[in-house]
């Protein structure tokens, strides 16, 4: 799937804010080796990069896009081309640190257990996710992609709901973590402009179908689409802002020691 880091980054300070707020919980002093799985446009590896600025800096990514971003304006740091659902690393690390990545990702009960094993014993496993699939943002895409002359096209074209309940993410990982820490925050998100819910998913959750519904169809296709969150989304009549509330889900493990004796 192709990324527009533009697109993406229209609402930059929303979705950075949890981005700190992640690594503000990240229970490190000095880590020597850290990296970004997922990591755009390179704006989350810049926080990182400010925090840790001695610290061997790596971002992965698989959008050769946001990885030309990432380069031309992202911090000092390695950029790597991969898709983590096989990025296999030959050495361990002090922090893998994951930003509104992971969400793209399917299986979490194999990829969260293998992100743990390439952290040195103490290191830490930082994640993000958005956990909205049941949001109307999300539910009226589904619906609309199943109804209307653009169905056959994206059959299998959208995700099904890959995130788990925040217990399930703790069930993953407390045999291999020292300690956890899992909390949701459920941002009320103020919007500027005409149809602020369609522009935020045109960065995101509605690229699957930019990338594939033929070109004369994607214009009906956003029209209906627009329409339903225009419905679920009103402006408001006082100052004609959008209230668009999202869910997101955090996650810390710290790798435990499993030398023997300890
Ligand atoms: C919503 S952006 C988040 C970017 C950045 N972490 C941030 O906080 O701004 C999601 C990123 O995940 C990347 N991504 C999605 N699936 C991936 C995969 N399987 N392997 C590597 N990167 C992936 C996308 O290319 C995109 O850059």
């Amino acid at each position: 799937m192709a990324w527009d880091p533009s697109c993406y980054l229209r609402f930059g300070a929303q979705r950075l804010r949890p981005a700190a707020e992640l690594l503000a919980r990240v229970p490190l002093t000095a880590p020597d080796s850290i990296v970004d799985l997922g990591c755009g446009p390179g704006n989350a590896t810049r926080l990182l990069a400010d925090r840790w600025p001695l610290a061997e800096l790596t971002g992965v990514d698989r959008s050769s896009e946001m990885l030309a971003k990432a380069r031309r304006d992202g911090p000092d740091a390695g950029w790597v081309e991969a898709d983590l659902a096989d990025w296999t690393p030959n050495r361990r690390f002090d922090l893998l640190y994951s930003n509104a990545t992971l969400h793209w990702l399917d299986h979490h009960d194999v990829l969260f257990p293998r992100l743990m094993a390439f952290l040195r014993p103490g290191g830490v496993l930082a994640v993000q996710m958005p956990r909205n699939f049941a949001a109307p943002s999300h539910v009226l895409l589904r619906d609309t992609a199943a109804s209307g002359p653009w169905a056959a096209q994206l059959a299998n074209v959208l995700q099904e709901d890959p995130v788990g309940e925040p217990a399930f993410y703790y069930g993953l990982l407390s045999g291999s973590a020292s300690s956890i820490d899992i909390w949701e925050t459920e941002y009320l998100q103020v919007l500027e402009g005409e149809d602020a819910v369609l522009n935020w998913v045109r960065g995101t959750a509605l690229r699957p179908v930019i990338e594939t519904v033929d070109a004369e169809l994607l214009g009906a296709f956003e029209a209906r689409y627009a329409e339903r969150l225009r419905a679920a989304y009103p402006r408001r009549p006082d100052d004609g802002r959008t209230l668009f509330p999202f869910t997101r889900l955090f996650v810390i493990a710290v790798a435990r020691d499993e030398t023997p004796g300890n």
